[in-house]
């Protein structure tokens, strides 16, 4: 049987960013039971409808690596209690047709787990609702129970700002228990 394919988006680009590490603890607790990439998408431009055909290949690259996938699971910082802009800019990009000819787009239908952690206190509750909104929006299948909210960060790194899920493991590792059942569930109608 196949494996499952996760494909996870980090809503930051920061080098330390403790959503990427969060990223790096759901691999982990997925261990063999799913096939999990990080999708790089720095490259991709600001959305611009002039830009739009031909594809630029950086928007190719992370549409076929979304269409690849058999669930998304996005890991997002709070930004002004929204999710950052790039995560909206790069959800503007893969909504769009993958050609002229082409009409369908990548992202309907797609089952989809939130997750998110911050220094302050939201646990990124607020951007959570921001980006679930969004991609009800875009047609996605978000499995909303449950979505993972990690406040205090400080409480969960070590001296070094390493991520240690001290207090969080438990919850992480059934959301993944979850999210696999729930992508399996689809896979399976
Ligand atoms: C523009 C900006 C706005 C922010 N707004 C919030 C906020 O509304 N709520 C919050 O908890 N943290 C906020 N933060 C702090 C981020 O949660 C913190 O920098 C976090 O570590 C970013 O995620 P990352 O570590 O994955 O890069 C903000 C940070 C930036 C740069």
């Amino acid at each position: 049987m196949e494996k499952i394919k996760i494909l996870a988006i980090v809503g930051s680009l920061r080098k330390d960013s403790l959503n990427r590490q969060l990223a790096l603890a759901a691999k982990e607790v997925l261990g063999d039971r799913a096939e999990f990439t990080i999708l790089e998408y720095g490259d991709i431009p600001m959305m611009n409808e002039d830009m739009e055909f031909p594809t630029p290949a950086a928007v190719a690259r992370v549409r076929e690596a979304v269409k690849a996938a058999d669930g998304i699971w996005f890991f997002t910082p709070e930004y002004n209690h929204f999710m950052p802009g790039l995560l909206k800019n790069l959800l503007d990009w893969l909504s769009r047709p993958m050609s002229q000819e082409l009409r369908r787009q990548v992202l309907a239908r797609k089952p989809t787990a939130i997750s998110g952690i911050t220094p302050g206190l939201s646990g990124t509750c607020s951007a959570q609702d921001t980006l679930g909104s969004l991609l009800g929006i875009v047609n996605m299948d978000v499995m909303n129970s449950l979505r993972l909210t990690i406040a205090n960060a400080g409480q969960e790194q070590d001296k070094d700002g390493k991520l240690k899920l001290t207090v969080s493991q438990p919850f992480l590792e059934k959301q993944a228990d979850l999210f696999l059942k729930f992508i399996d569930k689809r896979k399976n109608l």
